[in-house]
């Protein structure tokens, strides 16, 4: 694998762990990091051992505390719009789960960050929170959307407006998380939830998320397309026989990516 400057990258069987790594920073997002990280992202999207990628911070007070606000403190406009920030749509393409492993601080961009990830495993100790407002500015990685969706608009509001930040336990129960473990467990937690969906056809992993994710970017009518065609299409693989006929013959399925 690719060496980076701003983040490692590990394996654990099908699963593909990239660790954010500026603790003395909190993890602050800056541009040659996410620009690292989309690649390294992209690198594991298209390598066939790895089924599932869960994402976490260096160290034992953030997942990420935001874009690198020193970096961003004299950008224009321009300079912003060219500085990377398509590095973000990168993530957004990637097609094989993420599980994000939230300890600590998940704030601004680090909080969009997680959003990014398809479920999220969080420390008792995680708070989650856009605190731009109080910078003088507003999310950038679609907070405000991705927030909406899930917390609907009155908490959304209050968390964009005032910038608080909000406890692991409270999110899990508005339904932000996944699951919230003792503190330190968090990265353990994330990778065994991660080997259980590498475990499973990787096509069919991988249409599930886009169907489900078509959820927030279409109409019903559109993600029940979306939903149909992968479903028609997953009877095109060999997983699909492979385990149709496991069932059949009582034994465990052996998926092979095809
Ligand atoms: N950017 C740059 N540096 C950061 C940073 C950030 N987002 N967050 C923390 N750091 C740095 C601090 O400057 C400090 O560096 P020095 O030791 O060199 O001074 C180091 O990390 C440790 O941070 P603190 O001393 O502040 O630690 P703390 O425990 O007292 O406070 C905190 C922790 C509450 C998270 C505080 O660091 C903080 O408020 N950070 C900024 C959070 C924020 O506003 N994030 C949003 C950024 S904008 C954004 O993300 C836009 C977008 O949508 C993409």
């Amino acid at each position: 694998m690719t060496e980076y400057t701003y983040i490692l990258t590990e394996r654990e069987q099908r699963v593909g762990i990239v660790i954010l790594n500026r603790p003395k920073e909190l993890n602050a997002l800056n541009f040659q990091l996410v620009s690292e990280l989309a690649n390294a992202l992209e690198e594991m999207d298209r390598d066939e051992a790895i089924g599932c990628i869960v994402l976490t911070g260096a160290g034992d007070k953030a997942f990420a505390a935001g874009a690198d606000i020193k970096e961003m403190a004299d950008k224009t406009p321009i300079e912003m719009m060219g500085a990377g920030f398509e590095a973000w749509q990168r993530i957004r393409k990637i097609h094989t789960p993420m599980i994000a492993a939230v300890n600590g601080y998940a704030l601004g961009g680090g909080c969009e960050l997680a959003l990014h990830c398809d479920m999220i495993v969080a420390s008792e100790n995680a708070r989650f929170g856009q605190p731009e407002i109080q910078l003088g500015i507003i999310p950038g990685a679609g907070g405000t959307q991705r927030l909406a969706r899930v917390l609907g608009k009155y908490r959304t509001m209050e968390m964009v407006l005032t910038g608080a930040t909000l406890p692991a336990q409270e999110l899990a129960q508005l339904g932000l998380i996944n699951r919230v473990v003792p503190v330190g467990e968090h990265l353990v937690e994330a990778v065994k939830l991660a080997q259980k969906v590498a475990k499973q056809a990787p096509l069919a992993a991988r249409l599930a998320k886009e169907a489900v994710l078509a959820a927030f970017e279409t109409s019903l009518e559109g993600g029940l397309d979306v939903e149909r065609k992968n479903f028609f299409l997953l009877f095109s693989s060999q997983d699909m026989r492979e385990g149709m006929q496991a069932f059949i013959e009582k034994r465990p399925a052996e998926f092979q990516g095809k």
